[in-house]
């Protein structure tokens, strides 16, 4: 699957996204090495802080399938002028299961950036750490 073809995927998320306060959708999708392609949108909530990003929900779900090694690449598309950048707590929660992970970050007019979790996470606190 190509970069554009997961940014893609990622796109098609938008329709499920529950955004009733932020009127920001964001869609996100997660391939693993078996080609398996793991899909997450925003879920958000009255109490606000209890909201999920679509990285986390597509996270959750490729774990809670049994997916948890091999992850080679998420797309994150939001619909903003500027590429939408993974928040510090799916920084953390992605850094657990695939610190070499890519992350491609889009923005409402498809165009993406393609950076190493690494570099948006350095010196990143993981299993490791409590060796
Ligand atoms: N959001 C995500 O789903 N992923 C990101 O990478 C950034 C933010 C969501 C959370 C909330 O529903 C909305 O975008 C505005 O913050």
């Amino acid at each position: 699957m190509t970069d554009q073809e997961l940014i893609a995927r990622a796109f098609t998320m938008h329709q499920y996204s529950y955004v009733p306060y932020s009127h920001f959708p964001v869609g996100a999708a997660l391939l693993c090495s078996n080609g398996r392609v793991f899909t997450g949108c925003n879920v958000e909530n009255a109490a606000y802080g209890s909201t999920v990003c679509a990285e986390r929900t597509a996270l959750l779900k490729a774990v809670s399938e049994g997916c948890r090694a091999g992850w080679q690449a998420i797309a994150i598309a939001g619909q903003g002028a500027d590429y939408c950048w993974p928040c510090g707590a799916c920084r953390q929660m992605l850094y657990e299961f695939a610190p070499g992970l890519r992350v491609l970050a889009a923005r409402g007019d498809g165009d993406f950036q393609a950076v190493p979790l690494a570099e948006l996470l350095p010196h990143g606190f993981g299993p490791k750490s409590l060796e």
